[in-house]
């Protein structure tokens, strides 16, 4: 069951990560005891989709938090006092770090945000109370995200008719977040409602969210699927094997523009071509009304090995160039609903977009 998978396991002095570049081959974790540990897997991909790196940023700066206090006991027993703004200043920098290692997914930033403006709520606090509420803010994330996705999950479940397939897209699944997932949140939901009858999984290409995670935690479910080559979506559709697509977003812009994994602007584009339902699943956390358009999305560029070879294995030949976006920008023409934790929205755009977020008391950007 999903409610098994555990992609980050927070134990207090150390943040556990599931290492999603082993999977599925092998179930192992890789346990972060500082900020620049989490870094490192944040920017190497053991952990990725949008809110698990928002989730792991936010325990990142826990750790972060506790070693500055540490030190400073370390260094005079405390005897000088402890200084919160001082701590704040070391925050804002670990933070900044964090937000270089992965720029497009807003849920990073948002955590980031979010941790910093705890600590200078706390303000003059003692060094233990400090820690203490800061650790509970990191929990408090963790666990929204989870009742969130639970929430998208029963709201997107509602879309599909009886014995539905849908196509989804790289990995937004219970590894994506802090569990259960979002877009796959929502076949996990339908398919539990009796609706789903196959889901068609892209592979992915070049990091395989899709044959290697999404199809892992398919078959934990035992949602029937099928993987399919991303460059094969477009004949299924055309054949209306596939009635419908659904994927996440890592940012949504306040014109209702999204960002999300390479390639799905080209499945939006086909599904409008084939008069299919295209479906965002996204939590209030991904949506950034402080840029306008997609325009404005910064797209993270990756490594070229990681199209040119796979572990280590040469794919191409010798010094071949390649251009490796990993995210693209989806016009908010081709999107017909917005699935969210507060509800669907129909054809999201700027202005039902600013509503939608202001009538559920939620101020975003
Ligand atoms: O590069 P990744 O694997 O982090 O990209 C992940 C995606 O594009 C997901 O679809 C997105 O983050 C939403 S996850 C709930």
């Amino acid at each position: 069951m999903t409610e098994k998978i555990r992609p980050l396991i927070w134990q207090g002095r150390a943040l556990k990560l599931l290492d999603q570049r082993a999977l599925p081959e092998k179930e192992s974790y890789i346990t972060c005891h500082t900020l620049e540990e989490v870094q490192k897997c944040i920017r190497e991909m053991a952990v990725r989709g949008a809110p698990a790196i928002g989730v792991a940023s936010a325990f990142a700066l826990v750790l972060a938090a506790q070693k500055y206090i540490h030190d400073l006991n370390a260094k005079d027993g405390l005897k000088n006092g402890f200084s919160p703004s001082g701590l704040q200043n070391y925050l804002t920098l670990s933070g900044d770090a964090l937000r270089a290692t992965r720029p497009t997914a807003v849920n990073l930033s948002w955590a980031v945000e979010r941790m910093l403006k705890k600590c200078r709520d706390l303000g003059a606090v003692s060094p233990e109370t400090m820690l203490t509420a800061f650790e509970r803010e990191a929990i408090h994330i963790f666990e929204e995200d989870l009742a969130a996705n639970k929430k998208i999950g029963s709201f997107g479940a509602k879309l599909f008719a009886p014995n539905s397939n849908v196509l989804t897209h790289c990995n937004a699944g219970a590894l994506a977040t802090a569990g259960y997932g979002t877009a796959l949140g929502v076949l996990r939901s339908a398919f539990r409602a009796g609706t789903i009858k196959h889901v068609y999984a892209c592979e992915t290409r070049p990091f395989l969210q899709g044959s290697r995670l999404t199809a892992w935690e398919l078959q934990k479910e035992g949602i029937p699927f099928s993987i399919i080559v991303d460059s094969a979506a477009g004949y299924f559709m055309y054949k209306q094997e596939i009635r419908s697509v659904i994927v996440g977003a890592d940012r949504v812009a306040a014109n209702g523009d999204i960002a999300n994994k390479i390639g799905t602007y080209a499945l939006a584009v086909l599904a409008q071509a084939n008069k299919l339902p295209f479906y965002v699943a996204a939590p209030f956390s991904s949506i950034d009304l402080s840029i306008s358009s997609g325009e404005e999305i910064a797209v993270e560029e990756r490594a070229p090995e990681e199209i040119t070879t796979y572990k280590g294995t040469p794919l191409s030949p010798p010094g071949a160039q390649a251009k490796n976006p990993a995210f693209d920008i989806t016009p908010a023409n081709l999107i017909t609903v917005l699935i969210t934790e507060h509800g669907i929205l129909p054809f999201p755009r700027e202005k039902q977009l600013r509503r939608f977020v202001q009538q559920r008391g939620r101020k975003l950007g």
